[in-house]
Order: structure tokens, then C-alpha cells, then sequence
């Protein structure tokens, strides 16, 4: 039975003559190289060398230098002998290389010609484990918590080990351990100990080991009356608490924070900004050479008018004011992962600050774990996104640091990974994994490309398979997109859970925490006004977007009611009115996955049986829950808008 828990990694049951590779130089990280490689190059294959750019034999090559990261595999002569080469100015290129050559012969075949170089563009490509100390992941659906908390640091799973070589794999190099809604107890002695014993098995696989830290730690842990980050005594025990996690992991990343949202700890609670709370951490870190990830993901209760407003509000004007080694983590979306959003104003807006992009992995708003949604195509609309500050100045240019010059750069992702053997629930949701990773080595690839590359290294290579999964990926995103509220609608979906629709939700203790705030609909019309009518939220763009955003007929389609309240009989460019449009959206969702469904089954016995079925219960799964989105959602809106369905469709069940 096949229950994917090999990820992108099913190499062959016949593998290469062990001693066909050689490695000069000795380290734990180049030893994992070649490990890899001996498990997963077929039979046959010819020598290969691992070593870095130092090696006399390959300085003699004059090979081009893809900087601190990058690798490049080449054949060459190599004591007179063919030789494929690995290298890179590294251990950790050599590592990356080898990865590659990996996925280079998975896609294209032991046969095909091979030179590859590659560094990646972006330098912290980092998960984000939203992971509870008793083990429960918030937001997590593939199972409890990977760190079994209880038996570390004495007992290393094998596990360790396996999550590790898959983000190596896919150049991911620092796992955040624990959520973002920290408990102060995972920066104690003994939770100390036990990520030091990951980032152990890590530390080969050029994985750092970062710590949620919850700000008001020093009154928790430490007794003081204040976490008042102006305090010399909180500033002196986070320096303490810093030196002591060095002492247990010398190459720990640093700290990644959710301050002063959603009720969590902050240095606003003391009349200090983010910048005080950051600086303060990143000044216990630096001596050490660690960073602090500031989230900028602020959500209290301070505007009421429009809480897509509140993280530009007030981090905009601390531009420029945090330490060199701070990055801020923005969400990509200005309100929180749903289907589809608009890109976050403050991508273009901090240029002195380095701007960390935050993905989310782990499906929270576009069903869970069951429903197919591939989400390269989402991060890619992030990363392509126009800012509007100059022509061709892209959120992945912010985010690299190429349009503002910042080397500071990172990617992080919500991950969505726990104990299931499958790692991520199902099989298809392992492919957003795989392309978090490699966008955040390198946002310019495209998520064809990628899935692609992702089908042929977890399905095969089988021509059909590949061409039918492929297209299943690239479409099942707009299908969700479809299926729970087309046109620019968010956060439509039911309370706590967040699982099903709930558009008609509206009594919840907070007036944002109710989809009716979001889509406003009436009997005239719906959406949510940003223009200078509203709440103006399209002004925090640069001007030239902005202006593009202040009119409906120059508002991409799929942003439309996110920017703008409309009358239902509004004509769009189509020449339908938006009701008939949203109405048939609904149903375009269901067909897609009632066609997903269809081509799933025709792939029986092309796929190995057990993936086979839990993908195509998953679909009918999916399936049934698209028609309750859309019949429920449709009941609604007909509710408020006494619209009849447009022509030829059927009436919500
Ligand atoms: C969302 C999510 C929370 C999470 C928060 C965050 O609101 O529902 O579970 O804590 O994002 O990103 O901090």
C-alpha cells in the first residue's frame, strides 16, 4: 500500500552503486548530500562528485559561482574521468544541488541531458508551524503536532529526519516550531532542550530551528512587573533568555512574534510601539547574529471603520525605525488568507523596512484539508501583483529585495503539515507545500511549472497522469474561488471553525467578525465601499493604483466587490449584470469539481489504489460541498436581494 508518505522523494527500488559517489570533505551536510543521492539515483547511474567550490579538482573547472546557496551540477572530467560534478561555493549548495539533480532526473529522466545552476533569490524560505505545546495545531488539518514534545529531546523520530530532507529538498531553511499564539512556557529550559535536539537533526539539512516568543514572556517566566520593552530589566532578561537558547542551539534563527492582535501580548499594551517591541528582541538577538520576524498581522480594536486599514495604519509610519535585523511579516492579504485577495497595501509602502511575505499553507479558508485547492496560483497572483510604486516594481521584488535593496529577505508559510502519514491530509495538499518551497527559492517560476514538476515527482511520469493532474491543480483554486463567492466577496464563511459557508452570519460580539460587515449586501446592491465614499482603503495604494482602484471599471474583476459597493443590476464588461454573474460563478465552481471528479476517476489504475481513493473521496467530498456553498449562498443573497436565479439555472436544493 502506498500511503504518500515519500512525498516528492519515490526514488527508485534499484538505486546507483554506492561507491559511484564520492564526496571530498567531511561534514554532516555534505554526508547528507551524498546519503540522498546513493538512496535516490536508479541503477546505472554514472559517478557523481559532491564537493564544494574549494575542491582543487573543481577550481580547476572555473565554474560560475551562483553565491552562498546556489549550486551547479555539470558533467566534466574529473581525474581523467566523466564525471557528473555538484557543487556549489557551500555545503549547503552542494546540498541543494544535489536535491536538484534529484528532481532533474524524476521530471526529465536518468537519460536526459544535465546542467543546472540555480541560487535562490529570497534568503529566509521558512515554515511557520502553528503548533500547540499539547500537540494540537491551530488551523491544522493533517493531525496533531509532527514534535512529539513529550519524548524529545531523548527520542529523535526518524520522522525528524524525513521532514527535514523534504524541505531540503525544496530549499526551505528554518522552521518556526510553535505557534504564533505562543505560550511563554517554549522559551522554559526544557522546551529549550527539545528544540535544540530538532535543530540537531535539522542542522544537516541547512534547516535553522526559530521560537514563537510571546512578548509578556518576562512577567510569565521571569517574574517582572512589566514587559514594557523601554525597561532596562525586560530588555536585560530577553538578552538573558537569548543567551541561553545560544548556549543550547548556537545557529538558532531568532524570534518570530504576533504582538498586540487577536488579544495577544504587545508593546502597545505599555504605550510603546512595534518598533520598541521589535528592536528591543532584535537587540538580544544580534550579538548571536539571530533576526526577529515582527508579524504585521495587527487585528485589536481600534478601527472600526475598516479593519483592512489597521496593519498600514500603524506600521506605515514606523518605516524605517526598525533594527537591521528585523523583517516584518506581512500577511499577503490585507485581511487573512481567504480565497482570493487583494495583495497587501503595505507591500510598496515600507521601502526602508525589509518585508517578509506570509503564505498560508494549511487551507483555513479554502476547505481544510478535503478539498482539492492548489495554491501556487493564489501566491503566484501575490507575487506578480503590480504595486503601482513603478513600472514592473512586483510584490516579489519588494519581497526579494531587489526593487529597495534589502538582503534581509524573506518567505514564511503557515504549514500545513502534522502527524497523518501523508504529512498534509491528503495527497494533493503535499503539492502546496512543495510549491511554497519552490517559490520562495524562486517567485519567478510558474505554478504550471511547478505542478508539473510536483506530479511527475509524486504520481510519475506518465504522460496522461501527468497531463490530467495538472489540469486538475491549475483550475481547483478559481474553483473555490467560485464555489464560496466569486467577484471580490470574502470572509463569507461560517464562525470559529471556519469550515462552510455563513454569508448571513451577523451577530457576533465584534462588527468585523461578521461576514455581513464584509459584503454589506442589501436589496439594492453589495459589496464593501474602500473608494473615498467608503472607508477609503484604496488610498493607503500608490496613487497610480489607487486610481485604478477607485473605479469599478478599472478594478480586476475578481477584486471588484472587495473595493467597491454596487448596485446587483451593475453591467459588468461582460454586458451581464453582477447578480446573474456571482449566480453563475456559483455553478461554474461545482462543474469544475464535478469535471475534477470525473478526470480522477479516469485515472483509476493509473494511480496506485490507496492515493487513488482517498483523492476520490476527497473529491466527492468536495463535490457535495460546493453545491452546499453555492445553494446556501445563493438562498441567501435571494433572500436579501429578491432576485429571481438568472435564466436556466436550477434553484438552490
Ligand atoms: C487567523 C487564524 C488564527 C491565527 C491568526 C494569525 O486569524 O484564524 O487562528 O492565529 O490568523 O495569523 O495570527
Amino acid at each position: 500500500p502506498d500511503d504518500g508518505y515519500r512525498l516528492w522523494m519515490r526514488y527508485p527500488d534499484r538505486t546507483i552503486a554506492p561507491d559511484a559517489v564520492t564526496v571530498r570533505g567531511r561534514s554532516a551536510m555534505l554526508d547528507a548530500a551524498a546519503a540522498e543521492l546513493r538512496r535516490g539515483l536508479p541503477a546505472g547511474f554514472g559517478p557523481v562528485l559532491l564537493a564544494t567550490a574549494t575542491d582543487p579538482a573543481v577550481q580547476a573547472l572555473r565554474l560560475p559561482s551562483e553565491g552562498p546557496e546556489g549550486y551547479v551540477v555539470r558533467r566534466a572530467t574529473v581525474d581523467g574521468r566523466p564525471t557528473l560534478v555538484v557543487t556549489g561555493d557551500s555545503e549547503r549548495g552542494v546540498l541543494y544541488g544535489a536535491f536538484a539533480l534529484l528532481r532533474q532526473v524524476a521530471v526529465n529522466g536518468a537519460a536526459a541531458p544535465i546542467n543546472l545552476r540555480s541560487r535562490p533569490r529570497i534568503a529566509l524560505r521558512v515554515l511557520d508551524h502553528w503548533d500547540n505545546l499539547d500537540g494540537v495545531v491551530e488551523r491544522g488539518y493533517a493531525g496533531k503536532s509532527l514534535w512529539d514534545w513529550w519524548t524529545l529531546p531523548d527520542y529523535k523520530d526518524p520522522r525528524y529526519t524525513d521532514y527535514a530532507r523534504a524541505n531540503a529538498a525544496i530549499g526551505i531553511n528554518g522552521a518556526v516550531l510553535n505557534n504564533v499564539n505562543a505560550k511563554a512556557e517554549s522559551l522554559t529550559a526544557p522546551y529549550i532542550a527539545k528544540a535544540a535536539a530538532l535543530a540537531d537533526i535539522f542542522r544537516p539539512y541547512g534547516i535553522k530551528v526559530y521560537l514563537s516568543a510571546r512578548f509578556s514572556a518576562p512577567i510569565e517566566l521571569g517574574g517582572l512587573k512589566t514587559a514594557d520593552p523601554r525597561d532596562p530589566a525586560v530588555a536585560r532578561w530577553w538578552r538573558a533568555k537569548a543567551d541561553e537558547i545560544y548556549r543550547a542551539i548556537p545557529d538558532f534563527g531568532g524570534f518570530l512574534v504576533k504582538a498586540n492582535s487577536e488579544g495577544q501580548p504587545g508593546p502597545r499594551d505599555y504605550g510603546a510601539t512595534h518598533a520598541d517591541g521589535a528592536n528591543m528582541l532584535a537587540a538580544a538577538v544580534k550579538p548571536h547574529g539571530g533576526i526577529v520576524m515582527w508579524r504585521a498581522f495587527v487585528y485589536a480594536d481600534t478601527d472600526p471603520d475598516d479593519r483592512a486599514k489597521q496593519a498600514y495604519d500603524e506600521f506605515k509610519p514606523l518605516d524605517g525605525r526598525f533594527a537591521d535585523n528585523v523583517v516584518v511579516q506581512v500577511k499577503n492579504g490585507a485581511i487573512d488568507f481567504q480565497p482570493r485577495e487583494p495583495f497587501h497595501p503595505l507591500f510598496g509602502a515600507m521601502p526602508k523596512t525589509p518585508l517578509m511575505i506570509e503564505f498560508q499553507i494549511t487551507k483555513e479558508y479554502l476547505g481544510f484539508a478535503t478539498h482539492l485547492a492548489y495554491l501556487a496560483p493564489l501566491f503566484a497572483e501575490t507575487l506578480d501583483a503590480e504595486t503601482g510604486t513603478a513600472p514592473g516594481a512586483t510584490v516579489a521584488r519588494v519581497v526579494d529585495g531587489s526593487l529597495e535593496g534589502h538582503t534581509l529577505t524573506g518567505m514564511a508559510g503557515v504549514a500545513n503539515i502534522g502527524d497523518s502519514r501523508d504529512w498534509t491530509g491528503s495527497p494533493f495538499n503535499q503539492a502546496n507545500w512543495y510549491a511554497f518551497g519552490r517559490l520562495a527559492w524562486d517567485p519567478g517560476l510558474t505554478p504550471e511549472a511547478i505542478a508539473r514538476e510536483w506530479t511527475a515527482q509524486t504520481f510519475g511520469r506518465d504522460p496522461e497522469v501527468m497531463r490530467t493532474v495538472t489540469a486538475m491543480l491549475m483550475r481547483s483554486r478559481e474553483a473555490v474561488v467560485d464555489y464560496t463567492g466569486a467577484l471580490g466577496l470574502a470572509h463569507l464563511m461560517a464562525t470559529g471553525h471556519h469550515y462552510g459557508p455563513g454569508p448571513w452570519v451577523s451577530e457576533l460580539k465584534r462588527p468585523e467578525w461578521n461576514p455581513v460587515y464584509y459584503h454589506r449586501a442589501d436589496r439594492n446592491g453589495i459589496g464593501f465601499d474602500r473608494t473615498r465614499t467608503g472607508s477609503n482603503a484604496v488610498a493607503q495604494y500608490a496613487p497610480a493604483l489607487a486610481a485604478k482602484l477607485a473605479d469599478p471599471r478599472t478594478t480586476p474583476e475578481g477584486e471588484l466587490l472587495w473595493f467597491h459597493h454596487l448596485s446587483w443590476d451593475y453591467r459588468l464588461a461582460s454586458g451581464q449584470t453582477l447578480w446573474e454573474t456571482l449566480a453563475r460563478r456559483y455553478d461554474r465552481g461545482v462543474a469544475t469539481v464535478a469535471a475534477m471528479r470525473r478526470e480522477w476517476e479516469g485515472l483509476r489504475g493509473q494511480v496506485d489504489p490507496q492515493r487513488w481513493a482517498k483523492t476520490a473521496t476527497f473529491l466527492a467530498v468536495q463535490e457535495r460541498e460546493a453545491r452546499w456553498w453555492r445553494d446556501a449562498s445563493l438562498a441567501y443573497w435571494m433572500s436579501v436581494n429578491r432576485r429571481p436565479l438568472p435564466a436556466g439555472m436550477a434553484p438552490p436544493a
